[in-house]
């Protein structure tokens, strides 16, 4: 497996398996949003990796806006992997490349899950993150959003 920076070439076969991932249809996810979103990405620096298997291009993804929670601490914004390739570590890999890749300059990472995803909650747990909150239907008006937190490196190290 190998992980490298997002190409503007990915977007549209991401987008399209994307589709297909039951979380994000319950929040509306279309193609026209998908594509507008990575645009927007790309326009602002936010860190964009992708995974590709061996015989699998583009079958996982993040994003992660800089200094996308509370305008100080990188915020995962989005994570996902291709159904077919779900439960191999590449979610798992991709979390890794973010967090070393914001590392250097951050102390923290921070998330959201949906309270009925527990599959990523499990992901996110196993990963270090610790459910630190909760936000009452804030994206969608009967999901309370978990936020999640991880601390990277203790102030005296960076
Ligand atoms: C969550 C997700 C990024 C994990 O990536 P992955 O490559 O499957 O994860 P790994 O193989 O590294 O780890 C496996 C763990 O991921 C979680 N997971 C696996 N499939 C999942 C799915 N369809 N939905 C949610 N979580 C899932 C489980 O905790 C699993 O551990 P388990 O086997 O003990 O239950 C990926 O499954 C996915 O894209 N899910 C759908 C979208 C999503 O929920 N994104 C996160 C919120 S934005």
């Amino acid at each position: 497996m190998t992980i490298r920076p997002m190409q503007a070439a990915d977007i549209a076969p991401i987008v399209a398996w994307m589709l297909q991932i039951p979380l994000w249809q319950r929040y509306g996810f279309t193609a026209e949003r998908g594509a507008r979103l990575f645009n927007r990405a790309f326009a602002q620096g936010d860190l964009l990796r992708v995974a590709d298997l061996a015989d699998v291009p583009a079958c996982g993804f993040c994003r992660v806006v800089l200094n996308g929670a509370f305008a100080r601490s990188p915020y995962l914004q989005l994570i996902g992997v291709h159904p077919d390739h779900a439960g191999l570590g590449i979610g798992a890999a991709l979390l890794t490349a973010a967090e070393e890749a914001v590392r250097p300059n951050h102390r923290e990472l921070f998330l959201l899950a949906s309270d009925f995803n527990t599959g990523a909650q499990r992901f996110y747990q196993r990963q270090g993150y610790q459910h630190i909150g909760t936000i009452p239907g804030y994206v969608l008006p009967d999901v309370d959003e978990y936020l999640f937190w991880k601390r990277l490196s203790t102030p005296a190290e960076s």
